[in-house]
């Protein structure tokens, strides 16, 4: 059987970052494509050259040209700009779109029966407007955050509970960014829901309040120590987690930015939900029962990602 290939539209921290991941897990053949002459054909080369200490086969190549990524089966998308000191949300919103126009022009002229997970930011509004542009079924085009945000969550509880990060399981929903909504009552150490373990005396409510609010600025945390640049290691991971769930038909449950018609009362734009992702793309949006305080919280993250897609529309004349 010929080997899976994986194109990387953007070769910055998280492309390069997904391309050495690919490589060392064996998922396929990684084409990293970026529009800075020489990035992608030097991080190729520079991954390449791991090959023979690893032993990985697979081919990695850099290219400038969208006739390269033709027949992948899976495409993570990082291209765009990271909101630098003194952009606003908005001329983020209008770059990061104009990078979305291409992409999603590139995509459906030469890759159009691929997966595609999109980890740019905005990211709710990024995933939207390149399922958009590319024009590709809704359920083969999903947002990276929610695995990234829980595993935040989680790598915190367990720090926490001083238990393994094997045995956490936490559940987060809505937007990514400063309103997404950790669910607590859906959070559990070895299926014991926080709230129990609260109860037990394990931790405090004030305690998991503060890691519910870290998680919630997680990224932010990691741009203010780096200083340049944001974090680039979990998100790339997150990615290739849903990469593998598409590639081996895993079936897995995640949380993902994506296509909601009419789950959670929502309809026509994406939002992170819990999903199945296997061999057909994004299978099923897992619908649970919400307590007040979640769904109240879901209804503010979802209005923040309405916001975003009033703004794209208005930049953007073409987007319906
Ligand atoms: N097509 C392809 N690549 C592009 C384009 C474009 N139109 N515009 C910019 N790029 C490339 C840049 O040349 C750069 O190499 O996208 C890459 C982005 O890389 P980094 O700046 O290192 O950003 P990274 O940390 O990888 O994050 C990428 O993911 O988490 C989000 O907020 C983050 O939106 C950002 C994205």
């Amino acid at each position: 059987m010929a080997r899976k290939k994986i194109a990387l539209i953007g070769a910055g921290n998280i492309g390069g970052t997904l391309a050495h991941l690919a490589a060392l897990k064996g998922l396929g053949d990684v084409v990293l494509f970026d529009v800075a002459e020489g990035i992608p054909q030097g991080k190729a080369l520079d991954l390449s050259q791991c090959s023979p200490v690893e032993g990985f086969d697979a081919k990695i190549t850099g290219s400038n040209d969208y006739n390269d990524i033709a027949g992948a089966d899976v495409i993570i998308v990082t291209a765009g700009v990271a909101r630098k000191p003194g952009m606003s949300r908005d001329d983020l919103l209008g770059i990061n779109l104009k990078v979305m126009k291409a992409v999603g022009e590139g995509i459906k002229t030469h890759a159009p029966n691929a997966f595609v997970i999109c980890i740019t930011n905005p990211l709710d509004a990024m995933v939207w407007a390149l399922r958009e542009f590319s024009g590709l079924p809704h359920h083969m085009v999903v947002g990276m955050a929610g695995v990234l945000d829980s595993s935040r969550f989680s790598h915190f509880l367990a720090e926490e509970f001083q238990v393994s990060v094997k045995d956490v399981t936490s559940f987060v929903l809505g937007g990514h960014g400063d309103t997404m909504v950790p669910v607590i009552s859906y959070s559990t150490v070895s299926g014991i829901p926080i709230p129990d373990l609260i109860k037990m005396g394990r931790s405090s409510q004030e305690k998991i309040d503060a890691i519910v609010q870290r998680t919630r600025s997680g990224g932010g945390e990691i741009v203010a120590l780096l200083k340049t640049g944001s974090a680039y290691f979990a998100p790339a991971t997150s990615g290739i987690a849903m990469a593998e769930a598409y590639l081996y038909d895993q079936k897995r449950v995640l949380p993902a930015a994506a296509h909601v018609t009419g789950q959670y009362g929502l309809d026509n734009l994406y939002v992170g939900v819990p999903v199945v992702i296997g061999a057909g793309g994004v299978e099923q949006i897992v619908e649970i029962a919400l307590d007040d305080e979640a769904k109240a919280n879901l209804a503010v993250s979802v209005d923040a990602v309405k916001e975003l897609l009033v703004a794209c529309k208005a930049i953007d004349g073409s987007l319906g």
